[in-house]
């Protein structure tokens, strides 16, 4: 079954565009670990944050409730580099995605360039399995990234779904997109490492994507917190699980 992991982010930006400067006012809302609740009662199969080195979001305090109250696996997002690594050995979350990361970027933006900073990653994926964090590496559809994953030896990776997403509505283009994402996960797969993809994803897109094999788990934020404010989170949650139902692994 293609599983289903909840980005909250969105739900902390519209926090933080309030009550940055007041962090622990009572009523500062809305609340990302509710949500995190909220999408686990309405069939989440994982609930993913991303702590950012600007806090622009998720908060170090977030983490924390997230750990303690969410019964499904938590997918910690970081960018690799020594805060956030600590910071996650001190979490402990059932896994870690490596991205990059870039103050001026709305969103992550591209994949990392694993081939780039193999030696970095390779160390920070070895500490972070000593202490007991799987790892998975966000990385753009290109096998030369995915064997280098494998060298990392990270357990996961996550298939960057931008481009297609971005392409989706120019067919050719679309086609070579999904082409990329269909190899890579062919490559990755094979390799032995879990194959889990996001970024972008829609009702609409995700129907398009089942082509592409060995997918493990979808994790999806902006659609799903946007649809919320018209259906609720809920509902929200529970269209998404339906498209993802057609998916034959
Ligand atoms: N996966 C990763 C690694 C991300 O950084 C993001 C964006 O926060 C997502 C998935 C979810 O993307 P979207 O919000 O477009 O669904």
């Amino acid at each position: 079954m293609l599983k289903l992991g909840v980005n909250i982010d969105h739900v902390a930006t519209l926090r933080q565009a309030r009550y940055r400067d007041t962090p622990d006012l009572w009523r500062s809302e809305p609340d990302p670990v509710a949500a995190a609740l909220l999408a686990e009662q309405a069939g989440a199969h994982g609930i993913t944050a991303h702590l950012r080195e600007d806090r622009r979001h998720i908060i170090d305090r977030d983490l924390q409730c997230l750990r303690d109250s969410i019964s499904t696996p938590l997918n910690l997002e970081l960018a690799d580099v020594p805060e956030m690594v600590e910071i996650a050995i001190r979490t402990k979350p059932y896994i870690v995605c490596l991205v990059p990361e870039h103050r001026s970027e709305i969103t992550t933006e591209g994949g990392l360039d694993v081939r780039g900073c193999e030696a970095s990653l390779k160390r920070t994926t070895q500490r972070l399995n000593d202490a007991g964090i799987r790892v998975s590496l966000f990385i753009d559809p290109d096998l030369a990234q995915i064997e280098a994953a494998t060298r990392v030896g990270a357990q996961a990776i996550e298939l960057h779904t931008g481009r297609y997403a971005d392409h989706f509505n120019r067919k050719d283009e679309r086609n070579v997109e999904l082409q990329r994402l269909i190899q890579s996960a062919r490559a990755a797969y094979s390799a032995g490492l879990v194959v889990n993809a996001g970024h972008g994803l829609t009702v609409g897109n995700v129907p398009v994507l089942h082509v592409v094999p060995h997918l493990a788990e979808l994790n999806i934020g902006h659609t799903l917190i946007s649809r919320a404010l018209f259906v609720g989170l809920t509902a929200a949650i529970q269209e998404m699980l339906d498209v993802m139902k057609g998916y034959r692994p």
